[in-house]
């Protein structure tokens, strides 16, 4: 893949929105609004179980089972490489509205350069936290969970993130979670186990 054609995508200035295609590996990048931060997503099945196998690798779908409500099995919604070179704000949110049954697992591809930004956080008083990435180290959260990218100065070096979002195969959910990730990606596996926009279950 030919790297310089991509430069433009982290300078900032506009939202993104394209199809990236290498064979069989197709990915969808988006960013939020002008911020410089790429979310490149699964864009078929090839690529989604890709990244469900890191997820299935981890073996840590039981401890998941105690925090959600399912029915039979934790979902792997999508999976995403997020990437930077830089952050020139700090864009508070929170990955899943209020009883979303859901969670948000980030790790570091690379070990971070030590100018790359780490994850600042709100604790429950709302001061504001920051929590370090470590390469083999993952951190996972779910509704309340108030954070932002800590900005960082327009480096060279990419800030490569692997991240996943998964919880309930419970579809009554879907109406809550798609307040937050029902566009982030084109591709997404619903809490059905269907691929977004192929079945009816969601009603
Ligand atoms: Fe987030
Ligand atoms: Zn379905």
């Amino acid at each position: 893949m030919n790297r310089e054609g991509y430069a433009y995508l982290f300078e900032g200035f506009e939202q993104i929105n394209i199809q990236i295609t290498d064979e069989d590996l197709k990915y969808h990048v988006t960013s939020y609004d002008t911020a410089p931060l790429l979310w490149i997503s699964n864009n078929n099945s090839y690529t989604y179980k890709l990244f469900k196998s890191f997820m299935d690798d981890l073996d840590i779908m039981d401890e998941i089972k105690t925090l959600v409500d399912y029915d039979e099995q934790i979902r792997v919604y999508c999976g995403f490489f997020v990437v930077g070179k830089g952050m020139d704000r700090e864009t508070w949110h929170k990955d899943y509205h209020d009883g979303a049954n859901a969670y948000t697992l980030i790790t570091p591809l690379f070990e971070l350069d030590p100018s790359h930004g780490n994850l600042m956080y709100k604790d429950e008083a709302s001061n504001i936290k920051l929590y370090e990435y470590k390469i083999n180290e993952a951190i996972i959260f779910g509704d309340g969970f108030e954070h932002a990218t800590q900005p960082y100065a327009k480096t060279d070096e990419l800030r490569v993130m692997l991240s996943l979002t998964f919880g309930t195969d419970k579809i009554e959910y879907w109406d809550i979670l798609k307040e937050t990730i029902g566009d982030q990606s084109n591709y997404m596996i619903l809490p059905c186990g269907h691929e977004k926009g192929t079945c009816e279950c969601a009603g």
